[in-house]
């Protein structure tokens, strides 16, 4: 079993989207060039409502949508945001053949949905995001820094039980 280090993880409950989407806001505002957060959760979880949330915060203006069609959006924001939906990605192959892995990102937000779909190509250091729950439920939604660079999101996140 992995141990997690202690202060590298955090959870905050939800219950409804527009909750989600202030957390999410609140973390966009330590975002920094380069960085990489991974959204994990079933279908109709959160993940599209996260990253709205997060472009809000970036001061994306423009409206964020699943890009399930295109693999990768980007959004013009205080950093570009680049958001990645993978659910329809055979592998990590195709993720990179497919241009997801791009010298660009370097410069902006890189948001993932899906990133299991390319788990060998994913870069270690990362704010992983799963969001527990669908439907009517409460979300959970975990926040873990992979490395210390990413703490300072755990800090960010303002708890708001709303
Ligand atoms: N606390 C909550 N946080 C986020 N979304 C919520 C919450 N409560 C209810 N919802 C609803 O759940 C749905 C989440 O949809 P969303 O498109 O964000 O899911 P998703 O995880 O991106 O799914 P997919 O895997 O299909 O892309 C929305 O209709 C939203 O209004
Ligand atoms: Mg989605």
């Amino acid at each position: 079993m992995p141990t997690i280090s202690p202060g590298l993880e955090r959870r905050v409950v939800t219950t409804e989207a527009e909750a989600t989407q202030r957390l999410a806001a609140a973390l966009a505002r330590v975002a920094r060039p380069g960085d990489l957060v991974t959204l994990s959760g079933a279908l109709g979880a959160g993940k599209t409502q996260f990253a709205k949330g997060f472009g809000a915060g970036l001061g994306v203006t423009e409206t964020i949508s699943s890009p399930s069609f295109v693999l990768m959006a980007e959004y013009e924001g205080r950093l570009p945001l680049f958001h990645q939906d993978l659910y329809r990605l055979a592998d990590s192959v195709e993720a990179v053949a497919g241009g997801l892995v791009d010298d660009r990102q370097a410069t902006g937000v890189t948001l993932v949905e899906w990133p299991e779909r390319m788990a060998d190509a994913l870069p270690v250091a990362r704010l992983d995001v799963r969001i527990d729950g669908t439907g009517d439920e409460p979300r959970a939604i975990t926040l873990r820094a992979t490395d210390a660079s990413y703490r300072r999101y755990l800090d960010a996140a303002v708890v708001d039980s709303a």
